[in-house]
């Protein structure tokens, strides 16, 4: 990936699930020459990522959350898994602050500078996920009593 950088085939290079330890591992290589721009992770008020989120920003490496609405469509999803969209302690923030639930969600990421990709085919929630922008400062988010939640298993690898 190095040499994608230096023959300007790629801006910047990105990792995805890796933990704290495997990003030590990177930055620790010796003669590394671009470390990782950005660390794209499962990320929610369900799973907040607190320690890896301070962690990478400490290194200067961006995150982003991918889905930050808690996958509602993941086809192994459970009908008895908690839904974010409907957590009422979000619901509570959101009519608020006349927001939705999606959008508290992608505010909650921006507000802690993070990067949010959440995905719709709906055109109009495409919009409405575009409108979370704005100086007032929206919540404190209560987070809700599910902490450290995952949607997705990350297999361990020999990164
Ligand atoms: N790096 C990785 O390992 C990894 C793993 C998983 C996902 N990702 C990426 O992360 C992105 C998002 O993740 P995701 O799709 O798992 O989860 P997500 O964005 O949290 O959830 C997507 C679901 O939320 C619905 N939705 C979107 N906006 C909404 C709104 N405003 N109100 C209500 N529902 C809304 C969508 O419905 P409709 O589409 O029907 O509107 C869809 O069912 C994707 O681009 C995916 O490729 C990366």
């Amino acid at each position: 990936m190095e040499e994608l950088v230096d023959a300007g085939l790629v801006k910047a290079i990105g990792i995805s699930n890796f933990n704290h330890e495997q990003i030590e591992r990177i930055l620790n290589k010796p003669g590394l020459k671009h470390k990782p721009a950005n660390l794209q992770i499962e990320c929610n008020p369900y799973l907040t990522q607190e320690k890896l989120v301070n962690y990478c920003q400490s290194k200067g490496i961006v995150v982003t959350a991918y889905s930050p609405l808690g996958s509602p469509d993941r086809p192994w999803a459970k009908p008895e898994d908690p839904s974010l969209l409907d957590d009422p302690k979000i619901k509570e923030i959101a009519a608020k602050h006349n927001k939705t639930t999606a959008q508290v969600l992608l505010r909650f990421q921006i507000q802690r500078n993070v990067i949010v990709i959440p995905k719709s085919v709906t055109p109009r929630r495409i919009v409405e996920n575009f409108q979370v922008r704005g100086q007032e400062p929206w919540l404190g988010l209560l987070l809700p009593a599910q902490q450290g939640r995952r949607s997705f298993i990350i297999l361990p690898s020999s990164c």
